[in-house]
């Protein structure tokens, strides 16, 4: 039999209600700090990472948890909300610090709109790195999320300004006030710029991930905590099945095999990601479960080699 609780293909128009969502695509999205399983050796690096002041560098296939790490961290260790800086090729370190809406203040000049005052505080907003680097009690947790994306040049400028813990903003330099409040990332709280500089006093615990697409220069590496994903053991993705679905793979003999297999299919070189395992035991323990004769097929579906679309 075809698998379709919802869609049936015939075109008829009926009323449909969706099962609840997996736990993992309720939103607004939750943190997974308490369902994150952290891989063997992972508690040393980041413990080290914390204890030395330095970030990590956390590199892995796609979907073996790298960008989950921090929000475990962030929580357990109360750092607040997790500062996000998703990298491109046109990423650049500036945006990461700051950004400024030039051609804004200049439209409201002429416009009148600012009534003859002219404030730059509205054009202006720290990105996720400047956030991080203002001065706290406490270390901001910071994700540079696909560090290997980036331009060449990006990797040695952040390590300058990861170095020094400081920045400038050259347009508060030169501004007319001595005290600007410029508005953070990620909350609508501001922060009291002085002459345009910025020094940290708790330097951010910050996580960046690599796929491994690129190789860092050693100036680079140097200055980080490394730490590689390893494969997910059988043990591993039982405990994760465990936190993210509460149900015991020990006790399904179907579920069983389909861990075991799974983590055969890593073991033995494929691409798979940790998700598409959890998308698979979701869909085949749920109460609209595909039946006996079209299980298989479903989970094949679930879980091709990503190298292959
Ligand atoms: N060790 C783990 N314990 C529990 N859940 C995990 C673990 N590793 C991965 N997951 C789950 O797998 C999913 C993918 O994780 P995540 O997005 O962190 O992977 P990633 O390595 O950042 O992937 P990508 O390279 O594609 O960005 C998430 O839903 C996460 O909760
Ligand atoms: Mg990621």
């Amino acid at each position: 039999m075809t698998w379709n609780p919802y869609y049936i293909g015939d075109g008829n128009p009926r009323d449909v209600e969706l099962a609840t969502p997996p736990p993992w695509r309720t939103f607004p999205r939750r943190t997974m700090a308490k369902e994150f399983q952290p891989p063997e050796g992972l508690v040393e690096s980041v413990n080290a990472a914390l204890h030395l002041r330095r970030p990590l560098l956390v590199t892995g296939p796609a979907g073996s948890g790298k960008s989950t790490v921090i929000e475990q961290v962030a929580t357990e260790l109360k750092l607040g909300d997790v500062l996000r800086w998703h990298i491109t090729s046109r990423s650049t370190l500036t945006e990461a610090l700051y950004r400024y809406d030039a051609l804004g203040r200049i439209h409201a000049q002429r416009l009148g709109k600012s009534g003859g005052v002219d404030d730059i505080a509205p054009f202006m907003q720290l990105g996720p790195l400047g956030t991080a680097l203002l001065p706290s009690t406490q270390p901001r947790a910071l994700l540079i999320d696909e560090v290997d994306k980036s331009d060449l040049d990006l990797p040695s400028d952040l390590l300058d300004v990861l170095e020094r813990g400081e920045y400038e903003i050259p347009e508060l330099t030169r501004y007319k006030d001595d005290f600007v409040a410029i508005r953070q990332w990620g909350s609508s709280e501001r922060h009291d710029i002085e002459r345009g500089r910025v020094r940290c006093s708790q330097f951010p615990f910050i996580v960046m991930t690599s796929n491994g697409e690129r190789d860092f220069p050693a100036a680079f590496l140097r200055r980080c905590i490394r730490y590689t994903m390893p494969a997910p053991t059988v043990p591993l993705l039982r405990q994760m099945v465990m936190a993210h679905l509460n149900i015991d793979i020990e006790e399904e003999g179907l579920l069983k095999v389909l861990v075991e297999g799974f983590a055969a299919r890593v073991d033995g070189g494929e691409s798979l990601a940790i998700d598409q395992l959890l998308n698979a035991v979701h869909v085949i323990s749920g109460s609209l479960s595909p039946d006996d004769g079209r299980r298989q097929y479903v989970v094949e579906m679930l879980t091709r080699e990503l190298s292959r679309a």
